[in-house]
C-alpha cells in the first residue's frame, strides 16, 4: 500500500509493534528443550492479547499462528512436536493484521552455542538488511535494494535466495509490488515511491541460490544449505525509511 494518512501510519505502527513485541518473546522462549508448538501457542496467546490476528491463520489458513523454521528448513515451517536443540539455526516469523493494518517481520537466531558459520550468516544478514535499507528511498529503483544484499553476501563469501523476496504489505500481508529482490535484477525497473510499504527480507545463503518446497505443501527447504533471514516492514518516506517492526 501506499501510506498517506495519519491513520495509515498510526494503524501500520501498532501492528507492527505488535508483531515485534511477539516475535521478540518467541526469541526469548527459544532453548533447548521447548517445541516449536509451544513456541507458537505462546505467540497465539500474545495475538489474542493485542486484539491482532496472525497473518498466515487468518489469510492463508496455515496450520499454526507463526511460521518456525529450523535448520535445513528456511521459511514457512510448521510449528510442531520438533524439540528445540543447542546449536539450532531457528527462524521466527510474525505476520499480523489490526484494524487492517498488516506488519510482516522475522528473524534467525542461533541457540546458545552454535557452529561458526550460523552466527556469520545471521549477522550477514543484518548487515545486507542495513545495506539495502540504505537504499530505500522514495525515486529510486526498487532494484537497488537487492544489488545492495547481494553485494553483501558475495562480500562475505556467501549467497542469497532467489526464489523467496520481499513484497509489498499494509492493506494485506502479500501486495503490490510482489517482489523485492535479494538480488540484482536489471529488468526490475519500478521506482520506489513516497510511503511505500513494503516487507525487506534478505535470506543469506551457505550454498544454494533456490529453496523447494517440502509435501506438506508449506515448509521450504534447502537440500544442504543453511540460511539467515532478517524481516522488517517499512514505510518509505523522503526523510528516510520508519520500520514499523522495531
Ligand atoms: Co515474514
Ligand atoms: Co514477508
Amino acid at each position: 500500500m501506499i501510506a498517506k494518512t495519519e491513520e495509515d501510519y498510526n494503524g501500520l505502527k501498532e501492528i507492527g509493534k505488535i508483531v515485534a513485541s511477539i516475535r521478540d518473546a518467541l526469541v526469548q522462549k527459544v532453548k533447548p528443550g521447548i517445541t516449536t508448538l509451544e513456541l507458537d501457542e505462546l505467540a497465539g496467546e500474545l495475538f489474542e492479547k493485542a486484539g491482532a490476528v496472525s497473518a498466515p491463520k487468518g489469510e492463508y489458513d496455515f496450520p499454526g499462528y507463526t511460521c518456525i523454521s529450523v535448520n535445513e528448513e528456511v521459511a514457512h515451517g510448521i510449528p510442531g512436536k520438533r524439540v528445540i536443540q543447542e546449536g539450532d539455526l531457528v527462524n521466527i516469523d510474525v505476520s499480523g493484521s489490526k484494524n487492517g493494518y498488516f506488519a510482516d517481520t522475522g528473524i534467525s537466531v542461533v541457540v546458545g552455542q552454535g557452529e561458526a558459520i550460523l552466527t556469520k550468516i545471521c549477522n550477514v544478514a543484518k548487515e545486507a538488511f542495513e545495506a539495502g535499507l540504505k537504499k530505500a528511498k522514495p525515486g529510486s529503483k526498487k532494484s537497488g535494494i537487492g544489488k545492495a544484499v547481494i553485494q553483501t553476501a558475495r562480500q562475505n563469501g556467501l549467497t542469497v535466495i532467489k526464489n523467496l523476496t520481499g513484497h509489498g504489505v499494509g492493506r494485506s500481508i502479500h501486495e503490490a509490488p510482489d517482489h523485492v529482490y535479494n538480488y540484482f535484477e536489471p529488468w526490475d525497473d519500478e521506482l520506489l515511491k513516497e510511503g511505500m510499504v513494503i516487507a525487506f527480507e534478505p535470506f543469506i545463503s551457505t550454498e544454494e541460490e533456490e529453496v523447494f518446497q517440502m509435501d506438506d505443501g508449506w515448509t521450504y527447504v534447502t537440500k544442504k544449505s543453511f540460511v539467515a533471514q532478517i524481516e522488517h516492514t517499512l514505510i518509505l518516506t523522503k526523510n528516510g525509511p520508519i520500520i514499523t517492526t522495531i
